[in-house]
């Protein structure tokens, strides 16, 4: 069993990790990641405490299935980029989409979570693992400039600072050459409810910074492409897998925008 110690903000990527992992489990899995199980299984932690349940594992599956389709895309697209993961967490994504080792991936996260990503997981071809908070943007100096990347953070955006964050994307449209960028975004409303999201606060994270349109980040360089929202959601296959109060929370949003923008999924393009 591997002992670990992280920050509040940290320990938010147990709670995904535990959420694929019950996905994993499941009857009939969104995700079927074998390494969330494995490694929840390794890591010595109570990971009951997030109280997490069938709708949240439902939900984190869901939007971890996005990201894997914009990744996979993108590599059929360019079979010689690049895919920059950040705020990994103990995320299996390298696993899943497995890519050629034509292809370079760089996974970022702080040192203590990378520490425990190499206790855990195996190397392969082409793979990179950095320990660096992403706003010290020392870390870019490992990265070649020269391949179309892909930019991912899944759960990461809400928990950089407001400046930093800014200044983070538009020093890689700098730094890289051409590629996509996807992350999701907590709505500035989003922020301020933050207390009504569970794991959240069982975790006793703190959310920090959100926008509410996409359009927000074009003078940064980044160019609107696709937009996942809360009400895509809603599709016959999640209907008929959630409970009743995730089907009342779809039947507000469906009817009150300020619900539905709460939180979405940006692909853009730089
Ligand atoms: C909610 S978790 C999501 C983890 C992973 N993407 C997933 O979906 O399972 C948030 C992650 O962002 C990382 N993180 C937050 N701020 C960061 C920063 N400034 N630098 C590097 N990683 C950061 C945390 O360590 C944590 O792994």
């Amino acid at each position: 069993m591997e002992k670990v110690q992280f920050t509040e903000e940290q320990s938010t990527m147990l709670a995904t990790l535990y959420g694929r992992a019950l996905d994993a489990r499941s009857a009939e899995p969104i995700l079927g990641d074998p390494t969330a199980q494995e490694a929840v299984a390794r890591i010595d932690y109570d990971f009951g405490k997030f109280g997490m349940g069938p709708d949240q594992a439902l939900a984190i599956a869901l939007r971890a299935r996005v990201f894997d389709r914009w990744t996979r895309d993108f590599i059929d697209l360019h079979p010689e980029g690049m895919v920059v993961h950040l705020g990994c967490g103990m995320d299996g994504r390298v696993y899943r989409v497995d890519p050629p080792s034509s292809v370079l991936w760089f996974d970022v996260d702080y040192p203590e979570t990378i520490d425990v990503r190499k206790r855990l997981y195996p190397e392969r071809a082409s793979y990179q693992q950095l320990g660096s908070s992403v706003l010290d943007l020392n870390w870019l100096d490992y990265l070649p400039a020269d391949r179309p990347t892909l930019v991912l953070g899944e759960g990461l955006t809400m928990y950089l600072d407001p400046v930093g964050a800014p200044a983070l994307l538009s020093a890689l449209v700098r730094y890289l050459p051409s590629g996509e960028m996807a992350f999701d975004f907590y709505s500035r409303s989003g922020l301020k409810a933050q207390k009504l999201n569970s794991i959240i606060r069982r975790a006793g994270a703190t959310l920090t910074w959100g926008i509410d349109d996409a359009s927000e980040l074009e003078p940064l360089g980044l160019k609107p492409a696709e937009r996942f929202g809360v009400l895509d959601f809603i599709t016959p296959e999640v209907l008929e897998r959630a409970s009743r109060g995730i089907r009342a929370q779809m039947w507000l949003a469906r009817r009150i925008p300020y619900v539905a923008n709460m939180g979405q999924l940006l692909r853009f393009t730089f």
